[in-house]
């Protein structure tokens, strides 16, 4: 168990290092106001949560790039318009797990710089070091049923493409259900989990991650091709975004499009997809607990649902246990 002055010392550390620049032993000491030989351990501790950082002798300690901490004050500030009230802790384990376990709310916001157990689709890992990326869980309670919830997932993805379009980025894609990519390579993915009355008053937990500037190594062990918001940026030659702009912007979208879908269901998003379909006219394979469906994308139903053109007919294929792969 970390206490509130350990992690109050690992923000600071992060913070005094923040700039990028080099900073000596000694200076961290007086400034955290601890032994050199403690900064070491707490530098120690923070590159077992993902931070990477160089240390030569004589110059002292940097970070390999520089970064900014998510600031809760300006968050709530952001976000007290549209009545979201957000929770930003340092470390945790799944986001996902914490509004589920500490009391779910209606438009409650948990926030991770870094989660020990993030958890991915299908009972995957999801790699989240500290303070590169974005994590986090929004509670969203409706009374809409279960059965009209598929298109949920594609939603929340249009919402994180609209919020990055917003912000200059171009050429994100969705890949159903709800994979956001570049160019093939994943950039970010949602979990949503449900609980309550199947009928209606549902608690959902819509669970977002998004890689902003996770270095290479950090996600070495990650199966498939992934990039990040910040090689986007520089591929199409933008000023990198700050993780909380992005962050503000995608749930101040994701809350205009789930009281869209709540209203109108998906049908008003059909077209926003299709601008957005990675698979569509490709070649995929859907893989099933019980079989293997091979065909051609051809879009998404006034409901979300996948339509797969195989040889012999449309199949519309529902979310749940599926795997879409597209060939190459
Ligand atoms: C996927 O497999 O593509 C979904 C990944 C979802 C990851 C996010 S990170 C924040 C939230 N908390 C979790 O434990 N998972 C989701």
């Amino acid at each position: 168990m970390i206490t509130n002055h350990k992690i109050e010392q690992l923000k600071q550390t992060i913070t005094l290092l923040a700039d990028g620049n080099w900073h000596k032993g000694p200076e961290l000491a007086s400034k955290l106001d601890v032994s050199r030989a403690y900064v070491w351990k707490l530098l120690q501790e923070l590159q077992e949560f993902g931070l990477s950082f160089e240390s030569v002798s004589g110059k002292g300690y940097r970070l390999t790039q520089a970064l900014q901490l998510l600031d809760q004050e300006s968050l709530q500030q952001q976000l007290a318009e549209i009545e979201v009230e957000p929770h930003l802790q340092l470390l945790t384990d799944s986001t996902n797990l914490q509004l589920k376990e500490q009391g779910f709310a209606h438009q409650k916001l948990v926030i991770a710089e870094y989660q020990s157990q993030g958890r991915g689709r299908r009972g995957r890992s999801w790699v989240s070091p500290i303070a590169s990326n974005l994590y986090w869980s929004y509670g969203w309670r409706t009374q809409m049923p279960v059965q009209q919830l598929g298109g949920l997932s594609l939603i929340v993805g249009l919402a994180l493409v609209e919020a990055l379009e917003n912000n200059g980025l171009n050429d994100l894609t969705l890949k159903w259900p709800n994979d956001l990519r570049y160019h093939g390579k994943k950039v970010g993915g949602i979990l949503v989990e449900l609980s309550g009355d199947a009928s209606g008053d549902l608690k959902v937990i819509i669970g977002v991650g998004v890689n902003v500037q996770m270095e290479q190594t950090l996600g070495e062990s990650i199966e498939q091709d992934w990039t990040s918001i910040s090689e986007v940026c520089r591929a199409q030659a933008l000023e990198p975004i700050s993780r909380q702009q992005l962050l503000v912007a995608m749930v101040k979208q994701l809350q205009q499009n789930l009281s869209k879908f709540e209203s109108e269901g998906f049908s008003p998003f059909v077209d926003a997809w299709k601008k957005v379909d990675e698979s569509f006219g490709q070649a995929v394979t859907i893989l099933q607990p019980e079989q293997e469906l091979k065909g051609v994308g051809a879009g998404v139903d006034a409901n979300g649902a996948f339509l797969l053109q195989t040889q012999e007919q449309l199949e519309t294929i529902y979310a749940g246990e599926v795997s879409l792969r597209i060939s190459t």
